[in-house]
């Protein structure tokens, strides 16, 4: 684990490899929630039967809390995510969060860490988890009675090293990222599926990250939504099972809608995509993420360069409208933050 750094000219740690000092925990036993309590984020004894360890029982979150210019501290659409969280819970059949004991357990963690939170342009990346903790190596056919959810933060700056420059991506036109009816759920095992074609990618074209289109049918990223535009338009797959609903992703459809685009949301292909990019843009979206142009596409080991292969005005002028109502610079007439 990396420390916190304490002077802003410090390097900055890459994303989550530095923990703040507290975390929030309960357990659930005997077919209840517990209390919660803080205490320090460090290591939690775990039977190594526990349901997790063998039947992968677990779902988590990520979403951001901001220090704004009056040192108020401000959390993004907590309860999208609250609620995505509950979702992830039932689809796995493990115990789910009560939301209000979530929302309670997430503001201690604020609260208890407030003095790490950076200021703009880094923010507090919120981590709730949850895990089935009963010990039975013969329970692959059966729900885990007892769970552990923690609400972990981290400090955080950038999520891709370098900042605003423009992505490489490959596109992976057969295989899809996860199995199709764990796609919408936040859950470690997708992410363990997307890693080996993602590292391979990475290791043969030097990409930052794959684009699953599975079929030749465009969805998303290992750990991103993904987005096209152009003049007065943005094209994105429909929502469906099949990928994970973002926060972002919803936010950034809205943006575009005040300011005029047409936004589309339908099933498209590879070619259009392609065809698209020649004089278009392309962009992941995520709370990591934020809004992240890309510059080129690899398909089948060519190289497509999207737009004039820098990050496009339609991704700075969106990318900076959200950010301006995630840091307080911008008046929020959504309801999207909340003051901590
Ligand atoms: C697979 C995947 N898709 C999309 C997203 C974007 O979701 P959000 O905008 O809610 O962070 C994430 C990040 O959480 C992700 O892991």
């Amino acid at each position: 684990m990396n420390s916190i750094p304490k002077a802003s000219q410090e390097p900055r740690p890459a994303f989550g490899t530095v923990l703040a000092p507290t975390m929030t925990l309960a357990r659930f036993q005997k077919g209840q929630w517990g209390r919660f309590e803080a205490q320090p984020c460090k290591p939690i004894e775990l039977h190594p039967a526990a349901h997790v360890l063998h039947y992968a029982s677990t779902c988590f979150e990520g979403f951001k809390a901001y220090r704004w210019a009056d040192g108020s501290i401000n959390v993004f659409r907590m309860d999208r995510h609250i609620e995505r969280m509950r979702q992830s819970a039932r689809a796995l059949v493990l115990p789910e969060p009560d939301a209000q004991q979530l929302e309670e357990m997430i503001r201690l963690t604020i609260d208890r860490n407030r003095e790490v939170v950076p200021e703009a342009p880094g923010s507090l990346y919120l981590r709730p988890i949850l895990f089935g903790t009963t010990a039975n190596i013969g329970a692959a056919g059966a729900a885990a009675t007892e769970a552990t959810l923690i609400v972990l933060a981290s400090p955080v700056w950038d999520y891709f090293a370098g900042g605003m420059k423009p992505l490489r991506i490959y596109i992976e036109d057969v295989n899809a990222r996860t199995a199709t009816q764990t796609g919408m759920v936040k859950t470690g095992g997708n992410y363990a599926a997307a890693l080996g074609p993602t590292l391979e990618a990475r290791r043969k074209y030097n990409v930052d990250q794959v684009l699953f289109c599975p079929g030749g049918s465009v969805q998303e990223t290992g750990a991103s939504n993904f987005l096209l535009l152009r003049d007065g338009r943005l094209l994105t797959r429909s929502l469906d099972s099949t990928f994970l609903h973002g926060v972002t992703r919803d936010s950034v459809l809205t943006l575009a809608r005040e300011e005029g685009y047409r936004v589309e949301e339908r099933i498209f292909e590879v070619g259009e995509m392609l065809e698209w990019v020649r004089d278009g843009e392309a962009a992941l979206s995520g709370t990591a993420a934020v809004l992240a142009g890309v510059g080129t596409l690899v398909h089948h080991g060519k190289e497509h360069r999207v737009g004039s292969g820098d990050v496009g005005p339609h991704t700075r002028k969106l990318r900076e409208r959200l950010v301006s109502i995630q840091r307080g610079e911008a008046r929020d007439t959504h309801g999207w933050t909340r003051r901590v």
